[in-house]
């Protein structure tokens, strides 16, 4: 099957501005049919992520080239061999990191941690080792973290897919894959955020906001919302935010820990991806508080710690891969709060695009001046 994809041939080594560079080509791409567990999925919607935005400049090294998009939504079209769980006609969310069910992890419930899934991810294959996007001289392209989702279409192994009910817009159920899953897991699974406690969020982008989000649902009393750009800290507010902080600014730690509480917050979430930014949260939380790094640094970005403060304070730092959520039990649990009102995320979508416009995105993206941008496809 023919369809048109969004193709990125480097990593790293592309001019500012985007628009001009145009570091991803649009370009005419035949998918394989569906191997056994996988099937081809139209994609409806697609999400612009941070974590594409590494790949594109070097942040993140992947295998090239590559189709890219992680954060997708769509319907099922064709069934390969042995799927069973999946019917043509079904509405689906992608999640970024398949969950194999076997490995030690997804026994015990920690999906995040699939050992073939991110084997498969590394690699640029799906699950099932193979890759099933050729061009038109035959050369084989990498998948991005089993989804390829700037795509018409994309073949998915199943165990990337969760089914969906079919009355939400495919634009919102996009996010669920990604800036939702991560943000709002973030506070509710890997920080534990409880009814009444404190949290910071570090970084306001998609994810950051859907924490905020998050954190609102949650119960939380304080919601300390931190950032370097004015622009960000400015629509906090309407995601539920109590207070703002630009953390680039020399009291802002003092205004988060004598200012607005009295000694830390509870918990805090960095989605920012500097180690500044990380540097505070850790900081801004209270003897015996729980700080969670969610963003994906370049490779050779270090921490530095004193460990002092973690075992005189009885601190921890955890780190969060994909909101340390199970996506088929997660997905549908997140969107029906959406369903209720509790996690308005709408609120996030700030551009709506068509594939060919997804440079002048990626430069929006990398300028902060978008929060979430969703591809649509008719
Ligand atoms: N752990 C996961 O599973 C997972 C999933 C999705 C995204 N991510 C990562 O999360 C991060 C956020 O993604 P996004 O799409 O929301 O990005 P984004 O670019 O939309 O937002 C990042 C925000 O961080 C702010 N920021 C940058 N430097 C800062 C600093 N020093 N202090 C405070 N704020 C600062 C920016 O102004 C921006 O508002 C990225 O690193 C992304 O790769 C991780
Ligand atoms: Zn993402
Ligand atoms: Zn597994």
């Amino acid at each position: 099957m023919k369809t048109k994809a969004a193709v990125l041939r480097q990593s790293g080594g592309h001019e500012r501005p985007y628009t001009v560079s145009k570091p991803l080509t649009i370009e005419e791409v035949t998918l394989d049919k569906p191997g056994k567990d996988e099937v081809i999925v139209q994609i409806k919607a697609a999400g612009l992520c941070h974590s594409d935005l590494s790949v594109i400049d070097g942040n993140r090294p992947r295998p090239m080239p590559m189709v890219l998009g992680h954060e997708a939504a769509g319907i099922v079209v064709a069934l390969g061999e042995g799927v069973t769980t999946f019917n043509k006609g079904d509405h689906v969310v992608f999640a970024f990191l398949p969950s194999c069910g076997h490995c030690e992890y997804c026994m015990s419930g920690r999906a995040a941690l699939c050992n073939p899934g991110a084997k498969a991810n590394n690699e640029g294959v799906l699950l099932n080792g193979g890759r099933k996007i050729k061009n038109h001289n035959g050369d084989v392209y990498h998948h991005h973290l089993g989804v390829s989702g700037f795509a018409e279409y994309a073949v998915a192994s199943i165990y990337s897919l969760v089914k969906i009910d079919k009355a939400y817009p495919f634009e919102i159920a996009a996010l669920f894959g990604c800036a939702v899953m991560t943000g709002v897991g973030a506070v509710v699974h890997t920080a534990q955020v409880h009814m009444g406690e404190s949290v910071l969020v570090v970084g306001l982008g998609g994810v950051g906001l859907s924490a905020i989000l998050g954190a609102k649902a949650a119960g939380a009393s304080q919601i300390i919302a931190a950032d370097v750009s004015e622009a960000k800290l400015h629509v906090a507010k309407q995601y539920g935010a109590t207070h703002v902080v630009n953390s680039s600014q020399e009291h802002a730690l003092d205004q988060v820990k004598q200012v607005i509480t009295p000694s830390g917050v509870d918990k805090s979430v960095e989605f920012a991806g500097a180690m500044p930014a990380l540097d505070f949260a850790f900081h801004a939380t209270k003897k015996g508080g729980v700080t969670v790094t969610g963003a994906l640094p370049h490779p050779d970005a270090r921490l530095s710690l004193n460990p002092l403060i973690l075992v005189g304070q009885e601190k921890t730092l955890k780190g969060c891969y994909l909101g340390s959520c199970v996506p088929s039990i997660d997905i549908p649990n997140f969107l029906a709060l959406y369903k209720k009102g509790d996690l308005p995320v709408d609120l996030l979508i700030t551009h709506r695009l068509k594939l060919d416009e997804i440079n002048e995105g990626f430069e929006r993206l990398a300028n902060g001046d978008a929060i979430r941008q969703v591809i649509i496809f008719d």
